[in-house]
C-alpha cells in the first residue's frame, strides 16, 4: 500500500460541522487537571449482537454519530445508506491493559473503511482496519496521538476475504506488548520498548470504538483520504453495511473506574490511579434487565445526535435547544442541563471521530505477508 500524508489545514474543510463545545477533547489528562474518571469494564463480558439485545442504551455501549445500527440475525449491523453516516458504538467502559475479540463481517464497498479500535482520553490508540475492496488488513498503533512517524502502520495480506464472512479479529494488549490475532494466527507484536523506548506505547484506559464510515465521499473528504480509502464511494451501490456477530472484552485490571489525578505530562501507566471495586457497567451486564436494549431504547440524547447528524451541525444547536427547553419545562433545569451535556459529549465524540478519521491516521505504513 502506498502511505500518505494529509495535511491538517486540508483535513478541516473535509470535517463535518459541529456547533458544541469540545467537552470530550478538551480535556487532555496530559496537561489539564481535573479530567473525569473513566468507568472500568473491571472483569470480562461477551456482546452476542447476535441476538435483539444490540447495544445497551448508553450504561455500556453508546451510538454517538449518524448512521443505523440493527440486527439482521447473524449480529448488528453497521449501515451506510448516505454520505455522512458513520455508525458507530463505542463503550463506556474502559481497560487498563486488556483484550478483544470481535466477530465480524467487513463492509464491502470502494471508500468505505470497517474499524474496530482501542483509544484513550490522551490519545492512545490500537487499529483494526478494512478497506471495503481490498481483502488486505491494516493495522496500526499511536502512543499520545503522535502521527509524526510513519512506521507504526503495517498492512497484511489473508488468505480469505474479510468482506465474504465472519472472522475473529483480536487485540490483547499488555503493559509489555500488543499481539494482533486474526482467528488463532498472531499476525503481529509491538514490544514496548519498539514504541520509541515505551514513550509511545499506548499505556492508558482505552475504551472500544467499532464502526464504518466512508472515507471515499468525494463531498467530505480531501483526494488523499479518498485515494487512501481505495477509490470513490459510489453511495448507489449501497447500502454498505458491517456486521458484528460477537464482542468479547476483558479488563486486565478489576477496577470500578481509572483516575486521571496522578497524571502528569508523561502519560504513563504507572501514573493511573485504579479505583478498586465492582464497576457499575459489569452490575449492568450482569443484571438481568441489562442486556435488552435495541434502538427503541436508544437515549433521546443519542437519538437527537444521530437526527441532527442527518440534518447537518447547525440543526443539531436548534434540535438540542429545543429538547433542552421542552426538557426544562418537563423536568427542570439541573435534569436538562445533564442531557445537555451528554448531548454536547456526544456531538463532540463525532466531531472527534471524524477527525481521528480523516487525518488519515489508518494503515500508513509498511506491506506485510
Ligand atoms: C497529526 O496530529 C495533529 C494533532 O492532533 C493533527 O492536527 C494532524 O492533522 C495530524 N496529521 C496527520 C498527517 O494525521
Ligand atoms: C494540552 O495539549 C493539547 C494537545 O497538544 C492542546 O491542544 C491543549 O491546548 C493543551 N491544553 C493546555 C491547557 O495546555
Ligand atoms: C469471565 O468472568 C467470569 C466471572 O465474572 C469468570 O467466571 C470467567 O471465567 C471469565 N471468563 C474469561 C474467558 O475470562
Ligand atoms: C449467537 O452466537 C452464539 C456464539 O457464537 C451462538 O452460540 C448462538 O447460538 C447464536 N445465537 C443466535 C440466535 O444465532
Ligand atoms: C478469537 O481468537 C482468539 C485468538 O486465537 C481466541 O483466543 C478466541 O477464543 C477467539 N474468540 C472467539 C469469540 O472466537
Amino acid at each position: 500500500m502506498k502511505s500518505f500524508a494529509v495535511s491538517s489545514i486540508a483535513l478541516l474543510a473535509g470535517l463535518i460541522s459541529t456547533t458544541s463545545a469540545q467537552t470530550h477533547t478538551d480535556c487532555n489528562p496530559l496537561n489539564t487537571t481535573g479530567c473525569p474518571n473513566m468507568q472500568a469494564l473491571g472483569g470480562n463480558a461477551t456482546f452476542n449482537w447476535n441476538k435483539t439485545g444490540i447495544i445497551q442504551n448508553d450504561k455500556v455501549w453508546r451510538m454517538p454519530n449518524q448512521g443505523k445500527i440493527d440486527w439482521d440475525g447473524y449480529g448488528a449491523t453497521f449501515t451506510i445508506e448516505r454520505s455522512g453516516d458513520s455508525p458507530t458504538a463505542n463503550s463506556v467502559f474502559y481497560m487498563l491493559f486488556g483484550r478483544l475479540e470481535v466477530v465480524m463481517r467487513v463492509a464491502k464497498g470502494k471508500g468505505i473503511i470497517s474499524s474496530a479500535i482501542l483509544q484513550s482520553e490522551d490519545l492512545d490508540e490500537v487499529d483494526w482496519e478494512f478497506q471495503g475492496s481490498s481483502p488486505q488488513i491494516l493495522t496500526n498503533y499511536y502512543g499520545k496521538g503522535d502521527n509524526t512517524t510513519a512506521d507504526r502502520g503495517e498492512n497484511f495480506d489473508l488468505d480469505f476475504v474479510p468482506q465474504d464472512d465472519f472472522h475473529n479479529y483480536t487485540l490483547d494488549w499488555t503493559k509489555d506488548r500488543i499481539q494482533w490475532w486474526v482467528d488463532d494466527k498472531q499476525i503481529r507484536e509491538l514490544k514496548y520498548a519498539e514504541a520509541e523506548g515505551g514513550t509511545r506505547y499506548p499505556q492508558t484506559p482505552m475504551n472500544v470504538r467499532i464502526g464504518a464510515w466512508a472515507a471515499g465521499d468525494v463531498t467530505k473528504n480531501q483526494k488523499g483520504v479518498v485515494e487512501w480509502a481505495g477509490g470513490e464511494t459510489d453511495f448507489s451501490e449501497g447500502p454498505f453495511t458491517m456486521t458484528v456477530k460477537t464482542v468479547y472484552a476483558k479488563d486486565y485490571t478489576s477496577a470500578s473506574e481509572y483516575s486521571w489525578e496522578d497524571m502528569d505530562s508523561s502519560g504513563d501507566w504507572q501514573k493511573v490511579k485504579v479505583i478498586e471495586g465492582k464497576s457499575d457497567v459489569l452490575q449492568e451486564i450482569q443484571s438481568p434487565s441489562g442486556v435488552t436494549e435495541r434502538w427503541d431504547a436508544l437515549s433521546k440524547g443519542a437519538k437527537i445526535g444521530i437526527i441532527a447528524g442527518a440534518l447537518g451541525g447547525a440543526a443539531l444547536a436548534a434540535v438540542a435547544m429545543l429538547f433542552f427547553c421542552v426538557k426544562q419545562r418537563r423536568a427542570g433545569r439541573r435534569e436538562a442541563q445533564a442531557l445537555l451535556t451528554q448531548e454536547q459529549k456526544e456531538a463532540a465524540e463525532l466531531s472527534e471521530y471524524k477527525s481521528q478519521m480523516q487525518s488519515g491516521k489508518f494503515g500508513l505504513g509498511s506491506n506485510r505477508v
